[in-house]
């Protein structure tokens, strides 16, 4: 076999979130998450914010794909596709179900007790998101979540819980899934629990905004993100801790110098701000005008600035799944982005919800990445939403995932050959699950197919993907054999 020009302990592997896979959203003591109170929707109509539950609505939370039932076969065959690492949520409100109790629930350890142990005793390497859009909803309730300092200690206390409990077991932890989506109104309530009308349903797309919150919100979590890595080391040094972010790969739209400085502007706010912070300890220089264009004031406490330099994070990992460019003209149309959105870019094209697909972005990503934080690198979400058909036969050849993903693969190699260090990649929604933006089983990412559908039919039965056996191959041959 070829000399591999990825590392040979290369973190091969798939990733998940509890919301979107476990289901069983009120079994074994756990409370309600933010993912909880929103319905289903689709491409062009918006999921809904129902902070009161709807019984006649459809809430795809709280049935996922059963994993939380089926995490032993979901396992195993993971385990025969030859991954090295899983990296999967802890449902926050699995283990303290309304947020703000002194005593963990003994269940919802035992569950993680479970997987984690499922994982090992395949020699998969456990990497957990700490809060990916679980955020226990009786904190929004009782203090409009982040927006209040007191989010720190009950972050802590869920913190202490599980990185006592899984001591020995677990080395990778990611503290905020996608922090930087925040810095966009529409991570209010997924990554913040941040919520203006408890009375009323909102459009999902359309989340009423105050910036002021948002970023207090996101100070609040920088603090609880840097003391959760202090934490981290004193309980166990060999924790490892990274942050989590959208990688929004953007470009100029035209050579023109105003369209150069606003791709600037975007970069520094969307795609560096949370991770300077995080990586580098210490909120970056510009976001003092920013500050101050947008009337926004941090509210900091004596000491943060050293709980920032102090908690940097050991890694820095990312989502990536398409690029934007951006423009001065205020007329340009935007298009559709995950999260983070931009205006298309005409050499590229776009996956049926309208993300641009353009490999060499995660190339440039990881350059820019490395570039800036000199910190080992990790793609920790990447795919092609996609609808899979079932053929006559039984097969589902998902020929266009496979292009997809091998065509990020190469780009990937392509940067650690111009020497950038990159622990691992896991590509998202490795057995297919619930989107996030539009609350639908319909967009499919999984090598492992699930017999479920958005009309409440569908036997939950798994069925290897074409898509299943070539990722196997990939991970055998360390991204050699594409
Ligand atoms: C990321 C999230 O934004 O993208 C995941 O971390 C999400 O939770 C993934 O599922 C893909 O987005 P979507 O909307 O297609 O599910």
């Amino acid at each position: 076999m070829a000399e591999s020009v990825l590392r040979k302990d290369f973190l091969w592997g798939g990733a998940v979130a509890a919301n979107q896979c476990e289901g069983a959203w009120n079994v074994d003591g756990k409370g309600i998450s933010v993912s909880d109170i929103c319905t289903g929707g689709k491409y062009g109509q918006s999921k809904m914010i129902t902070p009161v539950l709807d019984e006649n609505n459809f809430y795809p939370s709280r049935e996922g794909v059963q994993h939380y039932y089926r995490f032993k076969e979901d396992i195993r065959l993971f385990a025969e596709m030859g991954f090295k690492v899983f990296r999967f949520s802890i449902n926050w409100t699995r283990i303290f179900p309304n947020g703000d109790e002194t005593e963990p629930n003994e269940a919802g350890l035992k569950h993680y007790d479970e997987v984690i142990d499922e994982c090992l005793k395949y020699g998969i390497e456990p990497l957990i998101t700490i809060c990916h859009y679980e955020i226990p909803f009786g904190l929004t309730k009782k203090c409009n979540s982040w927006v209040s300092r007191d989010m720190i200690q009950y972050f802590l206390n869920y913190c202490r819980a599980i990185f006592t409990r899984y001591k020995g077991k677990v080395k990778y932890w990611l503290t905020f899934n996608e922090i930087n989506s925040s810095v966009a109104p529409m991570g209010a309530l997924l990554n913040q629990g941040i919520l203006i009308d408890l009375e009323n349903p909102t459009v999902f797309m359309e989340q009423p905004d105050i910036p002021q919150q948002r970023y207090q919100g996101l100070h609040h979590m920088f603090v609880a993100s840097a003391l959760a890595v202090k934490m981290a080391k004193e309980i166990d040094p060999n924790y490892k801790v990274g942050n989590m972010m959208i990688y929004s790969a953007s470009y100029p739209l035209t050579c023109n110098p105003d369209d150069i400085l606003a791709n600037q502007d975007y970069n520094r706010i969307y795609n560096y701000f949370c991770t300077d912070v995080q990586a580098k300890g210490k909120y970056p220089y510009y976001m003092k005008k920013f500050f101050a264009d947008n009337d926004i004031t941090i509210a900091k406490e004596p000491g943060d600035d050293e709980i920032l330099k102090e908690g940097t994070v050991d890694f820095v990992t990312f989502s990536y799944y398409m690029s934007c460019c951006q423009t001065a003209d205020p007329n340009a149309k935007s298009g559709e982005g995950n999260i983070l959105g931009g205006v298309a870019n005409p050499y590229l094209e776009a996956s049926d919800w309208g993300w641009q697909i353009d490999p060499k972005g995660l190339r440039y990503a990881l350059k820019d990445l490395y570039d800036r934080y000199e910190l080992p690198l990790m793609v920790v979400e990447n795919g092609l939403g996609a609808k899979d058909e079932i053929e006559e036969d039984g097969s589902i050849n998902d020929d266009y995932r496979i292009d997809y993903l091998r065509k990020h693969i190469i780009e990937m190699k392509e940067a650690v050959k111009d020497g950038v260090d990159l622990m691992g990649y896991t590509p998202w929604g490795c057995i297919d699950l619930v989107s996030a933006s539009t609350g639908e089983y319909a967009k499919r990412y999984g090598f492992i197919y699930v017999r479920r559908y958005d009309d409440g039919t569908g036997d939950f039965a798994r069925l290897k993907k074409k898509s299943f056996d070539w990722y196997k191959e990939v991970i055998a041959s360390n991204g050699e054999n594409l």
